[in-house]
C-alpha cells in the first residue's frame, strides 16, 4: 500500500512527550531546575529511570558532575509558564527558584529538593552515565517515589479529572492529558 509521507526531525515523530522538571544542586548547596522532555523508564528491579542532558552548556549537566543525585518533579497545567521559563533560561545566569518562585522543599532521601508545586516525584542517584551524541544520557536508581494523594487513584496513580500534565509538541507549543481512561477487556480469551 502506497501512502504520501511527510519528512520530520526524528525526534518528533515520537512526540508528544510528557515534560518535567529535574532539580539539581551544586557543591556549596544552591539548587537548580532544568525542564526536560528526554526522559524514560529504564527498570522496574532496581527502579531506575534516565535523563538526557545536552552536553555543550547545560548548567543541569556540571552540577550532576558536582552532585550525583537529581528529582524528578512532575508539573501540571496550572505552573506551564514556569515550566517554560526553566527550560529557556539557564541556571548559569538566573536563580530560577527565585525568578519563578516555584517553591524548593526538603526531599526525602537525596541533596537537591522537590518542588513543592508538582504532583509527583522521583529521587534517584546517578549509578551510570552514557554520552549519545550531543546528549548524556543519566541513569538514575530511584531511591523514594510518591504522588500527591489529593491527584491520586488507589488503582491508576494520576487522577485524570484532577491532574492535567503536561506534554510537549515542540518548541513553544504543548497540549495536556484527557481525562478519558481507556480500560480494556481482554476480549481474545
Ligand atoms: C519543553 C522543553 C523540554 C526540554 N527538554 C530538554 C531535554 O530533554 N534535554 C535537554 O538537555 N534540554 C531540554 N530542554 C532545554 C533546557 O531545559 C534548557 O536549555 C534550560 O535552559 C537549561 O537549563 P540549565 O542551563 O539551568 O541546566 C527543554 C526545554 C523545554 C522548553
Amino acid at each position: 500500500m502506497k501512502f504520501e509521507t511527510r519528512k520530520i526531525d526524528s525526534y518528533r515523530a515520537i512526540y508528544p512527550r510528557n515534560v518535567v522538571l529535574v532539580t539539581t544542586i551544586d557543591n556549596e548547596g544552591k539548587p537548580n531546575i532544568i525542564t526536560l522532555a528526554w526522559t524514560m523508564n529504564v527498570s522496574f528491579k532496581p527502579p531506575i529511570v534516565a535523563i538526557s542532558i545536552a552536553n555543550t552548556n547545560r548548567h543541569s549537566y556540571k552540577l550532576l558532575h558536582q552532585v550525583e543525585e537529581y528529582v524528578i518533579n512532575v508539573p501540571t497545567r496550572e505552573i506551564i509558564k514556569e515550566v517554560l521559563f526553566c527550560g529557556r533560561n539557564s541556571g548559569k545566569n538566573v536563580d530560577k527558584f527565585e525568578t519563578t518562585s516555584l517553591t524548593p522543599s526538603r526531599a526525602n532521601k537525596v541533596r537537591p529538593p522537590i518542588i513543592k508545586e508538582c504532583v509527583g516525584f522521583l529521587e534517584c542517584q546517578v549509578i551510570n552515565k552514557v554520552k549519545a551524541g550531543d546528549h548524556t544520557v543519566f541513569f538514575g536508581k530511584v531511591l523514594d517515589s510518591y504522588i500527591k494523594k489529593e491527584f491520586s487513584i488507589e488503582k491508576n496513580g494520576y487522577d485524570l479529572n484532577k491532574t492535567k500534565l503536561i506534554y510537549h509538541l515542540g518548541k513553544n507549543d504543548f497540549t495536556i492529558n484527557s481525562s478519558e481512561l481507556i480500560h480494556i477487556d481482554e476480549w481474545w480469551k
